[in-house]
């Protein structure tokens, strides 16, 4: 397939592109600087030159494929509800273009169910314009209606890795900053995590395999206790481990206060998704996070 991938130079899509095209698939990626186009060269893709704030070109990036796996996004905190609001327009304006063709998209496990596990047969909480990530999931359900086979690729909140700058990256870097790493109240809330390798071959499945309107969980570990994470962080700092009020962690904290384990059972049974690589703790346990 001619596959066109958006967050193509993004710490998840880095890691799809070569997973694509060693399975034989033709891939454009969408980049809006010469670093992010060179990046996309390097792995063996083609570029298109673009941005989320460039409606023409994720049109023209979807007319001419076969496939799009939609990576990108806004990550400005600060303004959370601008970032949504691209994240419709972006849905909208390219499958509006798709279909008989396939549209995989990011979206989170986080927040699904707080308070118990989460499996790919719940709907998203987040709905309509003004809700986080623009409700993409339920805009994206309407085209399944309209012929799109539309897949959301539901991440685990803590994708890692060696090279993450992601929320594992920033709990790290709070723990440095204040000499201790801290969770919230008794710390056995449970956040599920995977290994970038694994999500980026979960994404090539889903790709050839999945079908219109699944929900896939890129989910290896179903919930690990934030306590675990703070004495694995603790560990590779040097710093002591202790409770902490939520607002000691800033923007994050609301959500690594959160219970939300997630399960991927359905995912690894329909598409023979088996993730092999490092657990969380292996990976915090190997240094690479604490350099
Ligand atoms: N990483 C995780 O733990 C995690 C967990 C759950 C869900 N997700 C979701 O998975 C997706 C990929 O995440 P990621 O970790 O790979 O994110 P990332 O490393 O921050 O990469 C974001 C990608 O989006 C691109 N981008 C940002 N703003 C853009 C704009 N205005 N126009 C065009 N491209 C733009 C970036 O391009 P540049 O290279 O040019 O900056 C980059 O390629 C996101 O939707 C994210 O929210 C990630």
């Amino acid at each position: 397939m001619r596959v066109f991938v958006t967050g193509a130079s993004g710490w998840i899509g880095s890691a799809v592109l070569p997973e694509l095209i060693a399975a034989g698939h033709q891939v454009v990626g969408l980049a809006r600087t010469d670093a992010s186009a060179a990046a996309v060269t390097a792995a063996g893709a083609e570029v298109l030159r673009g941005s989320l704030d460039d409606l023409d070109s994720l049109r023209t990036g979807a007319e001419h494929a076969d496939a799009v796996v939609h990576l990108a996004f806004k990550h400005d905190f600060t303004d959370y509800a601008g970032a949504g609001r691209t994240e419709r327009a972006a849905v909208t304006t390219m499958c509006d273009v798709l279909e008989g063709k396939a549209f995989l998209f990011a979206s989170g496990v986080a927040l699904l169910t707080p308070g118990r596990v989460a499996t790919e047969l719940d709907e998203h909480p987040m709905r309509g314009p003004d809700a986080p990530r623009g409700g993409a999931e339920e805009l994206a359900s309407q085209y399944t209606n309209r012929g799109v086979r539309t897949v959301s690729l539901r991440f685990a909140p803590t994708v890692h890795g060696a090279g993450d700058h992601g929320f594992i990256a920033e709990l790290v870097r709070i723990a440095r900053e204040r000499g201790v790493s801290g969770f919230v109240g008794d710390g056995a809330n449970r956040w599920p995590a995977v290994h970038r390798a694994d999500a980026a071959a979960l994404v090539r499945l889903a790709l050839d395999h999945a079908p219109a309107g699944a929900a896939v969980h890129a989910v290896a570990e179903e919930g690990v206790p934030a306590r675990e994470i703070a004495a694995a962080i603790g560990h590779g700092l040097g710093v002591p481990v202790a409770a902490a009020p939520v607002d000691d962690f800033g923007w994050i904290g609301r959500l690594f206060a959160a219970d939300i384990p997630a399960s991927s059972a359905l995912t690894r049974k329909e598409l023979g998704w088996t993730p092999t690589r490092p657990t969380l703790l292996e990976d915090l346990a190997a240094g690479h996070y604490f350099i």
